[in-house]
């Protein structure tokens, strides 16, 4: 595409002090992501040649978890060790902006909710225009903790004329604070005058900081026209300065992640009660019913169904026609194809045959409270209800545990054989040694 901004730089050093929260406010999660790495994302849809991210609160932590997700991508890290503001994190990049670049795209990292699209948009209008600085603004229904937009009076007399200067709310006058045209925070200028410009910021203001928004009022102010461009949804320009924000912008992601299930035919009963994180592939024709949780990185095949209230974790692959019905919780669990685990079970770091059936309550105990142990469950394998399965343990195909079962650590139900009991142990073995009569030394000892 017609790259008009070469150069990215995402504003990331904030604490997030409004949070209460002690970690850096950019990697709060959102649907199994950091925030930012929604806004990163965004920002690599434009191809840009360099993406600069100013870190500082838990600038390690940032760094690695971003350079985690996006291996491969251009960006690199500029530190600002202290926050004085949005302009002055802008300022910290002065000398890793490539001067002969064109322009510089600003964005903020706690924008989860942008699109790619809009970006693009503002792209567009900055190369139509020939401006030299382009900004999104929003109509927000609530303009809590926004910048103002303030317009000249047009010929009219209605405040509805150029973009003059964004006011921050502290420094709002009740009349200014009354407009409902606020500005997103995402601005597209040109390079040569950013760096003329920067150096001018000054910090008198409510909160003793420098504001990257007076370069705004800078650049419309000697002449040259900063050209807004507003943004139709409301939606994307949910700021997350607050958990109460974090929660509406989950909100939003989430409707996002399930929308586009929904229209590859995933068939999902309740999507207010639905969660599912970013990352989640679920095959067409599968049924998703309500008050289900399904966590990043889970793979659900083709014809299956989940739920009501379940909860598949980390590492949980089920096969197509596999079901997993209420109560039940997978963790690195593979559930093959047409398996059928419907209640109340526990199934971690398993891998299960296809046509089995799991009987409601099984639990498979994958802790000895030091470390995690595997079990295998075999093809067409029959769990009585109620059984405990303590890993490691094996459960051979077309083998049977009976209700109530308790298979101690280790255990190998061979093939087609049929295990009962507390300590659970072989039928046919049971029935021998009733015909002999009880061995005191043997009975209830482990198989
Ligand atoms: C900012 C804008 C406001 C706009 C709003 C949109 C300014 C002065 N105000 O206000 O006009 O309506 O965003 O969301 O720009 N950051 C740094 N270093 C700093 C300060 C902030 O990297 O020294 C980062 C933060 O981590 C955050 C972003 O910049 O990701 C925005 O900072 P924040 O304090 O949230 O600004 P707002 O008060 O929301
Ligand atoms: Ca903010």
């Amino acid at each position: 595409m017609g790259a008009a901004a070469e150069t990215v730089v995402i504003l990331a050093a904030g604490q997030g002090t409004r949070m209460r929260t002690s970690k850096p406010k950019v990697l709060a999660e959102l649907c199994g992501r950091p925030m930012l790495a929604y806004v990163v994302e965004g920002a690599l849809a434009l191809e840009p040649q360099r993406v600069l991210i100013v870190i500082g609160k838990g600038a390690d932590e940032v760094r690695e978890k971003i350079s985690t997700l996006f291996p491969d991508a251009p960006i690199e890290f500029v530190l600002q060790e202290e926050q004085l503001g949005t302009g002055h994190a802008v300022q910290c990049c002065s000398d890793s902006i490539d001067s002969t670049s064109r322009s510089v795209l600003i964005l903020y990292g706690d924008m989860p909710l942008l699109r790619a699209e809009t970006l693009m948009q503002l792209q567009q209008e900055y190369l139509e225009q020939g401006s030299r600085a382009c900004l999104l603004t929003v109509h927000a229904l609530d303009p809590r903790g926004f910048g103002r937009v303030i317009r000249s009076r047009d010929s009219s007399g209605s405040a509805g004329g150029a973009l003059e200067r964004i006011v921050e709310e502290r420094d709002a006058s009740p009349e200014q604070l009354a407009l409902r045209e606020v500005n997103v925070g995402v601005y597209l200028i040109n390079t040569e005058e950013l760096l003329r410009l920067l150096p001018t910021l000054q910090n008198n203001n409510a909160q003793g900081e420098y504001y990257l928004t007076d370069i705004v009022h800078a650049l419309a102010s000697d002449g040259g026209g900063v050209q807004p461009v507003v943004v139709a949804d409301p939606e994307e320009a949910i700021g997350v300065n607050t958990l109460r924000h974090l929660a509406e912008a989950r909100r939003g992601i989430q409707d996002r992640i399930l929308e586009r299930h929904l229209a590859a035919g995933v068939f999902i009963e309740d999507p207010d009660t639905t969660f599912v994180d970013w990352d989640v592939e679920i095959g067409t024709g599968t049924r998703i019913l309500p008050c289900t949780v399904i966590r990043s990185g889970v793979r659900i095949g083709e014809g299956c169904e989940v739920g009501p209230f379940s909860h598949l974790r980390v590492g949980s692959v089920l096969d197509n026609g596999a079901e997993i019905g209420n109560f039940t919780e997978t963790k690195k669990a593979h559930v093959g194809a047409g398996t059928k685990a419907k209640h109340l079970s526990y199934l971690g770091d398993v891998s299960i045959g296809s046509g089995a059936n799991i009987g409601a309550g099984t639990i498979v105990a994958n802790y000895d409270g030091v470390n995690k142990h595997h079990t295998d469950i075999g093809d067409r394998a029959f769990v009585g209800s109620g059984s405990v399965i303590i890993a490691p343990s094996t459960v051979g195909a077309d083998a049977t545990t009976g209700g109530g079962a308790v298979l101690t650590g280790g255990s190998v139900v061979p093939p087609g054989d049929v295990w009962i009991g507390v300590p659970a142990q072989s039928l046919a073995d049971r029935k021998a040694k009733k015909g002999r009569g009880p061995d005191p030394s043997t009975e209830g000892a482990k198989p």
